[in-house]
């Protein structure tokens, strides 16, 4: 498939036409009704005592499956479900906008309708994929995609054809405008000034880059089934029980996946050992490990991410962690390896002593992206926070971050 990249790269989304082959759209639209049906079934089950007898599919705007935690229903009926991620259209294609050698699948899920209609206010409003306080500020993004271009594509691809995904071209490297915040802040369900609507008939893929300002328009009942996901180099796969029902070839690939993932993790965890003991050589050579070629803003970056990554290990070594607040202990057990998080994997490699170390290392960078009072930006995931959504502050480099750890 011919794509082009640079056009990517600027306006932060391609559409490509027939990324499911036309022949394979008719048994790939079964597959995944199976297993839309055996998700309804355990809905069903799971559903509280004021829930429909459906449950989550009756009451969600979009009801979503996640075939990562659906692992134990992939068999010969629905292997094409997962083997689709592994197309050329989509593997391949997926390599070749982020510029590495061999991307790997993120999550793998399906977007459905609703039951009934849930208008424009269904759902979210117009959001950048991430909020701030969990992630990087906004311009620790743009920086390092601008620097190196970007660590995750995100795809939607439809079954049936599909309008709902609007995007404001360019606006994964930029701030928000002031035109753009006053739109948002008036109503944030409604077309924005420079935004596009994507229009795509069955088959088609829509890939692009968070972060993105993107809007799911509307969610009504009509028939609609999406599969959504992304691909980095960084990915991890908690459960691989379906590689047996998969090709051979197939097996290889997420097998190849796995065994870098686990790399990944060791990189992760020798980074955060050369803060910890103050070797500023080792922790520039990991980062090169890591990411090899990316230059100093995706050095920041991954800076930034580390020190999510060392408080949350700080979090889940402490005694109180039980006495956290939910979200917070949601957070710290949470896996996501674009941001550089492995949760309990990753905090099991570290005594209580070296979580309280290696906290003190980076929390010169914590209190750096933060301001004194509260702040919110609308275009985000979440609520005010001291965090800043935007700016990365100036003083912030991995030079400045070093020469603190190695001075302390
Ligand atoms: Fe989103």
């Amino acid at each position: 498939m011919k794509i082009n990249r640079d056009q990517f790269l600027e306006e932060g989304y391609v559409i490509l036409p027939q990324v499911i082959p036309p022949q394979q759209l008719a048994g790939l639209r079964q597959a995944y009704e199976i297993m839309v049906e055996r998700q309804k079934m355990i809905w069903a089950r799971q559903r509280g005592p004021h829930d429909p007898p459906g449950g989550v599919w009756e009451t969600s705007a979009q009801p979503r499956l996640n075939l990562g935690a659906l692992a134990d229903q992939i068999d010969a009926q629905t292997a094409s479900a997962v083997e689709i991620w592994l197309h050329e259209n989509m593997q391949a294609v997926s390599s070749q906008l982020l510029g590495v050698a061999d991307a790997g699948v993120t999550e793998m899920m399906l977007m459905c309708n609703p039951v009934r209609d849930h208008g424009t206010g269904g759902h979210r409003g117009w959001h950048r994929d991430f909020y701030p306080p969990h992630a990087a500020p906004l311009q620790g993004y743009t920086d390092d995609i601008l620097e190196n271009g970007p660590r995750y594509v995100q795809w939607n691809l439809p079954l049936y054809d599909d309008s709902v995904l609007w995007v404001i071209p360019g606006s994964h490297i930029r701030r928000n405008t002031a035109e753009e915040n006053a739109a948002l802040i008036k109503d944030s369900h409604a077309p924005v000034p420079g935004a596009i609507q994507t229009h795509l008939a069955a088959g088609d893929g829509v890939a692009y880059i968070l972060p993105i300002l993107h809007w799911g328009s509307v969610y009504n009942a009509k028939m609609r089934r999406t599969i959504h996901g992304g691909f980095s180099e960084f990915t991890h796969y908690p459960a691989l029980s379906y590689l047996e029902h998969l090709s051979p070839a197939a097996q290889a690939t997420f097998t190849r996946w796995n065994q870098r993932s686990e790399q990944t993790l060791d990189q992760i965890e020798a980074l955060l050992r050369a803060a910890l003991n103050k070797d500023g050589a080792a922790y520039q050579a990991g980062l090169e490990k890591l990411h090899p070629g990316r230059g100093e803003k995706g050095a920041r970056l991954s800076t930034i991410f580390l020190s999510k990554s060392a408080k949350r290990i700080h979090h889940l070594k402490s005694p109180d962690f039980d006495r956290l607040p939910a979200q917070e202990q949601g957070w710290a057990t949470h896996i996501h390896p674009m941001t550089l998080q492995w949760g309990r994997p990753l905090a099991a490699r570290f005594s209580v002593q070296e979580a309280d170390a290696l906290w003190a290392r980076f929390k010169p960078v914590d209190d750096l992206l933060q301001a004194a009072e509260d702040q919110w930006t609308p275009g985000f995931q979440g609520e005010e926070t001291r965090y800043y959504f935007e700016q990365a502050p100036a003083e912030l480099s991995v030079a400045s971050f070093l020469a603190g750890v190695c001075n302390e």
